[in-house]
């Protein structure tokens, strides 16, 4: 992917040039480590166009390869996709089944074309309540591409964030009550350790498509100091462009985590 400068992409709260442009900012120094996304939009896809949910996420399968790529060619570190919340469930079965089918059959078709741009690949989520089969495709895709480090994606896959959260305080009381922690010592460090994020950086950035502006139990703890940005794309129509788009308003937010004038600005992942 060429182009690391963006144009219009004064920070906030910085004057523009003289004659009323933005200045031109550099994007790669402001690529965020981590970006998730909540792939929201492939129902009203499929809708519009007179056809089964389904088929909207079929089509969903293919931006995510597109999100995939670009974001490898970008650089980012981490990129989290929200394939399937544990509330998601509550769906038609048929639906469903397609879901958890696109995830098989995703890993399945993809993997060698992960390993070979060097993805490791994670799933985050309640994994105990999948089936063995699918559990098993899942663990096979994380073993063999362990070692890779050009980009690490994560699939939020039957993921709730309040269920993580649970889970993660379930740890840390069993390892209290066989007495390895003094619960007066947990700090958060301790706690993010425990969550399926583990040692990985917190979201920077958080989209979600579609136009919807919700967070929807997705990294509930890890989003404290995330920037989000809402595209009004459905999910299936998301390209490398608006990915860019994306990222390109990201470059333009000062971050403060809690301090001021861009003391932390930039600084904490
Ligand atoms: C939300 O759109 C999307 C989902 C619940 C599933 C997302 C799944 C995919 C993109 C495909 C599978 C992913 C992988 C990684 C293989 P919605 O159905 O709620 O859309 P709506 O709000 O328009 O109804």
């Amino acid at each position: 992917m060429q182009s690391p400068t963006i144009l219009n992409a004064a920070k906030a709260g910085e004057p523009a040039t003289p004659n009323g442009a933005e200045a031109a900012v550099p994007l790669a120094p402001f690529i965020p480590r981590h970006v998730a996304i909540i792939m929201d939009g492939n129902g009203r896809w499929a809708k519009r166009r007179h056809l089964p949910r389904t088929i909207g996420h079929r089509r969903g399968v293919e931006a995510v390869r597109r999100v995939v790529r670009y974001a490898g060619d970008r650089g980012i570190e981490v990129l989290t996709l929200f394939a399937f919340s544990r509330e998601n469930w509550r769906r038609p079965p048929r639906e469903v089944n397609e879901l958890l089918s696109l995830l098989r059959r995703y890993i399945q078709s993809d993997l060698e074309e992960l390993l070979s741009a060097g993805v490791k690949l994670t799933m985050i989520g309640a994994r105990d309540e999948l089936d063995p089969d699918l559990r098993a495709i899942i663990e096979d895709g994380e073993r063999r591409s362990a070692e890779n480090s050009k980009m690490h994606l994560i699939l939020a896959f039957n993921y709730g964030g309040r269920d993580e959260i649970v889970r993660a305080a379930k740890r840390l009381a069993k390892a209290a009550v066989d007495g390895d922690l003094d619960p007066d010592q947990i700090n958060e460090g301790d706690f993010a350790r425990c969550l399926d994020t583990g040692m990985l950086p917190d979201p920077d950035l958080i989209i979600r498509t579609s136009g919807e502006q919700r967070i929807s139990n997705f990294l509930l703890w890890q989003s404290a100091y995330a920037e989000y940005s809402f595209p009004r794309t459905l999910w299936p129509d998301f390209d490398e462009v608006m990915f860019e788009e994306a990222l390109c308003d990201y470059a333009r937010r000062e971050r403060r985590f809690g301090a001021v004038d861009g003391g932390a600005a930039r600084a904490v992942g």
